[in-house]
C-alpha cells in the first residue's frame, strides 16, 4: 500500500473529526450493535473515505464512528475487511494504518470464533492472550513501512497490562470471561473436524477469519491491543454440527452486551 495514500486519507479525516481520539475499537462479525453502546457524534460511511476499501459481508454496515465510550473520545470501525473477501493484506489492514497516522495509541478488538477448547461454551468471552498466525499472506510482506522495525517482536502482541485490566473488570462485574489463543485462519470455508482437530493440537483455543493481520499492523505502529472473542460454534471433537454464518451472528448478538461493558469500563479507565 502506498504510504501518500495513507497520510491522504488520515488528512481527509482530520479534517472531518474535531476530537484526537486514542483509543480505536473494530466490531467484528455480528457485534456491530456493540456501536449502540457508543455516543456517535459523526458516522462516516466506508464509501466516502477516500481510499478505503468498501466491506461487502453481510453483517458488517461499513461505517467509521467518531464518539465516545466510557467517557472518552474513540474511533470505532463498523464492519472490518476481511481477506476471504478479495482484498489483499495491505487493504485488510489500511485503516490501522491510518488510525496510526490519526494518532491512535490502544486498539481493541473483537471476533466471533469457533472454540477448539473442550471447556469452552457457545456464547462464552474470551480473552485473548496470543494468537497464531495461518493466513496465506503476510500483511507485513513487502518493503518495511517505517512506523516499526523490518522484524518486529510479538512476544506480547497482547498487551498483558490491558489483559489484567479486563480480568479485574469481568471479576467486579460477575462476568465471566475465558482465556486463549486465537488461530487466524483466511476462510471463507469454517473448518472441517480434522482442521478443528488441528488447530486444537496446534495450540489453539479459538479460530475465526480476522484479528490477526490487524494485530500484526497495530503492532508494527507500537500501537497497544486488547481482544475478545465471542465464541459462536463449538469445533471440538465429538461435540461439532454444522454452523451457519446466521448462527454465528445470533450467539455473537446475544454476548456483546457483556463484552461492550468489559470495554466501556477498560476504556474509562485506561
Ligand atoms: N471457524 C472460523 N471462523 C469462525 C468460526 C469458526 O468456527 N466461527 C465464527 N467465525
Amino acid at each position: 500500500m502506498n504510504y501518500e495514500l495513507i497520510t491522504q486519507t488520515a488528512a481527509w479525516l482530520k479534517e472531518r473529526i474535531s476530537t484526537h481520539p486514542e483509543t480505536a475499537i473494530i466490531l467484528g462479525t455480528g457485534l456491530g450493535r456493540l456501536a449502540d453502546e457508543i455516543e456517535v457524534k459523526n458516522r462516516i460511511p466506508y464509501s466516502e473515505i477516500p481510499n478505503m476499501p468498501v466491506s461487502t459481508v453481510e453483517g458488517h454496515s461499513g461505517c467509521l464512528l467518531v464518539g465516545q465510550l466510557g467517557g472518552k473520545d474513540i474511533l470505532a470501525m463498523q464492519g472490518r475487511f476481511h481477506f476471504y473477501e478479495g482484498y489483499s493484506m495491505k487493504e485488510v489492514t489500511f485503516p490501522i494504518r491510518v488510525m496510526y497516522e490519526l494518532g491512535i495509541k490502544t486498539l481493541f478488538v473483537s471476533n466471533a470464533a469457533g472454540c477448539t477448547n473442550p471447556n469452552f461454551e457457545v456464547g462464552d468471552l474470551m480473552i485473548i492472550t496470543d494468537h497464531i498466525n495461518l493466513f496465506p499472506e503476510h500483511p507485513l510482506h513487502g518493503p518495511n513501512v517505517p512506523t516499526g522495525p523490518r522484524f518486529p517482536d510479538m512476544s506480547d502482541a497482547y498487551d498483558p497490562e490491558l489483559i489484567q485490566l479486563a480480568n479485574r473488570i469481568a471479576q467486579e462485574k460477575g462476568i465471566k470471561v475465558q482465556h486463549g489463543v486465537y488461530l487466524g485462519t483466511q476462510g471463507p470455508t469454517f473448518e472441517t473436524r480434522a482442521e478443528y482437530k488441528m488447530f486444537a493440537l496446534m495450540g489453539a483455543d479459538s479460530v475465526g477469519m480476522s484479528t490477526v493481520p490487524e494485530v500484526i499492523v497495530a503492532r508494527h505502529c507500537s500501537i497497544r491491543v486488547f481482544g475478545m472473542s465471542i465464541i459462536t460454534d463449538i469445533g471440538v471433537e465429538g461435540k461439532i454440527v454444522k454452523v451457519t454464518h446466521e448462527e454465528v451472528q445470533k450467539a455473537a448478538n446475544a454476548v456483546q452486551p457483556l463484552m461492550a461493558d468489559i470495554m466501556r469500563e477498560m476504556i474509562r479507565r485506561s
